[in-house]
């Protein structure tokens, strides 16, 4: 006998599901790539880029052969660009050490690099009819509200806890439907805001509705208030180039390309500090045409524990920055088409497509 949340979902799920491309295949890459795509990603957002990685890297093995820039480069826009290179890093360990095969268990899975119980339960599901229940936080929404359990799905000590429910109703019979369909349901039917409880099949169960308490549930603590950091970008270019950096410290954007940065804890960059960063960089502006460089351009950009506030100054330079400078900050000249083809934050992106500069 399936559960009353099996039979409810299964008969809800081919009449209410949208037609996606992960859900015709049991390709366990194919299955994987999408769920890290979709980690943090709207399914509109997230599509393309499954598309793309797919069209780009059929196979696991091509997918490890790829260089890291031109991962990252696929990967442009989604950010959490860490997940880029645990996902590379992940194809090569499947290669390297599952002769190109990915595990074909939960347990097998879940030691793979990158690869946490939602994954791994996602894959087990999908490609191996494992009856392993996925929690994502459409799923943490539907059983918090249907079983009135008031546990913070903040809290890591909630994962057991909503793990066991879930295991419990998970019918052997059909675990991937049963696994779309309670993330389907909780993206369509019981959505965070105004979920449609009026035409819902479980509304004479669930809790959260008989009690009135749907707006309450889940409970879910606040995420610390994000952090503001103040980035000062020299946009120094000479001739048809422009001079960027790999980011190489550990900070957000690893591997990406940004220009010469100085953070402060201020928002304007006075001139006087300006110069005296241009000097330690020995750079030459060339002031041919204006003697002070042009008002910085302010762009915003929101990350998920970070606001950043970013001015670009445009610098023009004389001649081009002397060898050590390169060599020290990694900075090296760059033609547009150049530019182009290397992974840039979306922030870097932005700029370069709205003031690219007239040189
Ligand atoms: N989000 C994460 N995984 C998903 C899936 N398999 N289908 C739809 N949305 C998802
Ligand atoms: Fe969700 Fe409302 Fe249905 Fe309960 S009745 S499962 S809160 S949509």
């Amino acid at each position: 006998m399936p559960s009353f949340l099996a039979a409810a979902l299964l008969a809800w799920y081919p009449r209410n599901h949208r037609d996606l491309p992960w859900r015709h295949t049991r390709d366990p890459y194919a299955i994987w790539l999408s769920e890290v795509i979709l980690q943090q990603t709207r399914v509109a957002q997230g599509l393309p880029y499954y598309e793309a990685f797919l069209a780009a890297y059929p196979t696991v093995q091509q997918l490890a052969a790829a260089p890291e820039q031109d991962v990252l480069r696929l990967w442009q826009g989604l950010g959490y660009y860490s997940r880029a290179r645990n996902m590379h890093h992940t194809a090569q360990q499947v290669v390297s050490e599952h002769q190109s095969r990915f595990p074909a268990t939960y347990a097998g899975l879940l030691k793979l690099r990158g690869v946490g119980p939602y994954t791994a339960a996602a894959i087990a599901s999908f490609a191996f009819d494992e009856a392993v229940a996925v929690l994502d936080g459409n799923v943490y929404r539907v059983l918090a509200r249907i079983f009135g359990l008031h546990d913070d799905i903040a809290a890591p000590s909630s994962r057991k806890v909503f793990q066991a429910l879930a295991d419990q109703h998970i019918p052997t019979t059909a675990p991937a439907d049963f696994n779309q369909a309670i993330m389907e349901f909780g993206a369509l039917q019981c959505t965070p805001q105004k979920p449609d409880c009026l035409f819902c099949p479980l509304q004479t169960t669930c809790w959260a509705f008989q009690h009135g308490q749907v707006a309450l549930l889940p409970v879910k603590t606040k995420a610390k208030a994000s952090r503001v950091r103040f980035f000062h970008y020299f946009v120094l270019r000479y001739g048809a180039t422009l001079y960027l950096k790999p980011r190489t410290e550990k900070d957000i954007w690893q591997g990406l390309y940004d220009f010469a940065l100085a953070e402060t804890d201020a928002a304007e960059l006075p001139v006087d500090e300006l110069i005296r960063h241009l000097d330690g960089l020995g750079a030459v502006l060339d002031t041919s045409r204006a003697a002070e460089p042009a008002p910085p351009v302010a762009l915003r950009h929101v990350l998920s524990h970070q606001k950043l506030e970013a001015r670009f100054v445009d610098l023009p330079l004389a001649r081009p920055l002397p060898a050590a400078t390169v060599r020290d900050l990694g900075l090296k000249a760059y033609s547009a088409a150049e530019i182009e083809a290397l992974p840039k934050p979306q922030l870097i992106a932005n700029y370069l497509s709205s003031h690219w500069p007239t040189i």
